[in-house]
C-alpha cells in the first residue's frame, strides 16, 4: 500500500477541481470555474464528436440565460434563437396559448438544443485556456473525505494518470462513476416510476411555430422546433413498448391524429427511442469533497424542460460556492445542497404535475381526466394561474434565487459537513 502510494505521489497532477463528465453540467462547471480564473480539469469517458452530436433538450429557461448573463457569458456560450415564451397545448384538436412571459426586464428563455450549448460551452472553455480530457477511462475516486482527494483514470493509450485536488464535482449523469463511489447509506434516494413511456423520434420536418403539447384520447403528443429544419416528437406510449413496433407510417398516423393535425409535414426520421418516465432525487448532493452536479443527482421527468436548466442552477451555485471558497469562505459550499435541493423538488413538483395533467387529460379513467381538464381550464382562464405557470416555467420563481441570499442556521443540517 506505501508503494502504490509512493508510486501515485511520483506521477501525480495536482488542480482545484476535477469535473468528472462534459455534458451540460460538466461543460458549465468548468466554463464558470475557468472564467473565474479557478483551474480545472474535466475528464470525460466519451470523444468529443459523441458528447458534441448529443441531441436533448431544447429550451433554456429565463432564469439560466440571465444567469449566464450575470457571468458576462451569454454571447459566447448560447447559440439558437430568443424564444418568444409562448407554449400551444392542443386539447381535442383546439389550440390555446399560453405565456410565460412573466413581464420582468432582462433577456428571455432561448430555444438552444442542447448539443449547441455543450460545444459552445466547450469552445469557450478551451479558448480561456481550460484543460478538457476527453476518452478517459475507468475514472475511480478515491480519499472524498480527506483534504485532498484523488482522481484516477487512463488515457486513450491505457496510460494510468491521477490527478489530486481540493473539490470533485460529479457531472458525469445518473449512471456515472461519481455517484455510485459514494458508500450505502450515505444519501437517500427518493424514485418514482410516473408508469408512462414516451416514443421520441428526431426528424428533418418543419419545426411548429411554437413549442407544442397535445392532449387527445389516443394519448399525449408533443411537437418541438430543434432548427430551421428539424423537429422532436413525442409520443405517449406503453413504457415497456419496442421502437420497432413504430414504423413511419404508424409514427406519423399517430402524430396527425393526436396533434389534430391531418396535414402535419413529414420528414425522413433520424432518430428514435422509447423510454420510461421516471424521476429521482439523491440527498444531500454532496459527499465530503465530492459536489454533485445536474442528472448525477436528479432526474427530473422531460415535461417541462427541466432537466438541463438544473443542471446549470446547481453548476452556477457550484462555481460560485467554489470561487467563495478559495477567498477563505465555506459556507456556499456548506449550503450547496440544501440550495440545489429546494429548487429541484420545486421543479420535481412542475414536472410532475404538468405530466400527470397532460396524460390523465388524455387517456385516464374519467375522474381523474375530469380533474387534469379542470386544471387545464384553470390554466387557460385564469390570469393567477397562467402566471404561477409563466413563473415556474421561466425559473424565476423565488425558490431560485431568494434561497441563495439565505443564511443558513445550521449547516450540518444543510447537507453540509
Ligand atoms: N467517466 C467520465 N465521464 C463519464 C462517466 C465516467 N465514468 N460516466 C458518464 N460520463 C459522462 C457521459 O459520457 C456524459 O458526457 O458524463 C456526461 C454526463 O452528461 P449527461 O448525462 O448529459 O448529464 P448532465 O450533464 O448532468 O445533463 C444535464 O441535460 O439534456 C439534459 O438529459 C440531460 O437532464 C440532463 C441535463
Amino acid at each position: 500500500m506505501a508503494e502504490e502510494t509512493g508510486q501515485l505521489q511520483d506521477s501525480a497532477e495536482s488542480t482545484t477541481v476535477v469535473v468528472i463528465g462534459a455534458g451540460p453540467a460538466g461543460m458549465a462547471v468548468a466554463t464558470l470555474l475557468r472564467h473565474s480564473g479557478i483551474d480545472c480539469v474535466v475528464l470525460e469517458r466519451r470523444s468529443r464528436d459523441h458528447v458534441a452530436q448529443r441531441q436533448r433538450a431544447g429550451i433554456v429557461e429565463t432564469r439560466a440565460v440571465r444567469m449566464f448573463d450575470s457571468w458576462g457569458l451569454t454571447d459566447r456560450v448560447l447559440g439558437g434563437v430568443p424564444y418568444d415564451g409562448i407554449l400551444e397545448f392542443r386539447v381535442d384538436g383546439r389550440s390555446r396559448l399560453v405565456s410565460d412571459s412573466d413581464g420582468s426586464d432582462g433577456p428571455p428563455a432561448r430555444l438552444c438544443p442542447q448539443q449547441v450549448l455543450v460545444q459552445k460551452l466547450t469552445t469557450t472553455y478551451l479558448e480561456d485556456g481550460g484543460d478538457l480530457r476527453f476518452e478517459a477511462a475507468d475514472v475511480s475516486l478515491h480519499d472524498l473525505t480527506g483534504d485532498r482527494p484523488t482522481v484516477r483514470y487512463r488515457t486513450a493509450d491505457g496510460t494510468p494518470r491521477t490527478i489530486t485536488c481540493d473539490f470533485v464535482a460529479g457531472c458525469d449523469g445518473d449512471r456515472g462513476v461519481s455517484r455510485t463511489t459514494v458508500p450505502d447509506g450515505a444519501l437517500t434516494t427518493y424514485a418514482f416510476d410516473h408508469g408512462i413511456g414516451w416514443l421520441t423520434v428526431l426528424a428533418d420536418a418543419p419545426p411548429p411555430a411554437h413549442p407544442l403539447l397535445a392532449v387527445s384520447r389516443e394519448g399525449f403528443a408533443a411537437h418541438f422546433p430543434r432548427g430551421p429544419r428539424s423537429s422532436r416528437y413525442y409520443l405517449q406510449c406503453p413504457p415497456d413498448d419496442d421502437p420497432d413496433a413504430w414504423p413511419d407510417t404508424r409514427v406519423w398516423d399517430a402524430l396527425r391524429t393526436r396533434l389534430g393535425d391531418p396535414g402535419l409535414v413529414s420528414g425522413p426520421i433520424t432518430d428514435r427511442e422509447i423510454f420510461r418516465l421516471r424521476s429521482l432525487v439523491h440527498d444531500p448532493m454532496r459527499y465530503g469533497r465530492l459536489f454533485l452536479v445536474g442528472d448525477a443527482a436528479h432526474i427530473v421527468s422531460p415535461m417541462g424542460g427541466k432537466g438541463m436548466n438544473l443542471a446549470l442552477y446547481d453548476a452556477d451555485l457550484f462555481a460560485r460556492a467554489v470561487r467563495d471558497s478559495v477567498q477563505g469562505d465555506d459556507t456556499a459550499l456548506h449550503t450547496y445542497s440544501a440550495r440545489c435541493l429546494r429548487r429541484v423538488w420545486n421543479d420535481q413538483e412542475f414536472s410532475h404535475w404538468l405530466t400527470r395533467t397532460l396524460h390523465d387529460a388524455g387517456d385516464a379513467e374519467p375522474f381523474l381526466r375530469n380533474l387534469a381538464r379542470a386544471r387545464l381550464d384553470r390554466l387557460f382562464t385564469s390570469p393567477a394561474a397562467a402566471s404561477a405557470f409563466a413563473e415556474l416555467m421561466t425559473g424565476l420563481d423565488p425558490t431560485g434565487d431568494a434561497m441563495a441570499r439565505e443564511v443558513p442556521g445550521n449547516l450540518s443540517a444543510l447537507g453540509g459537513d
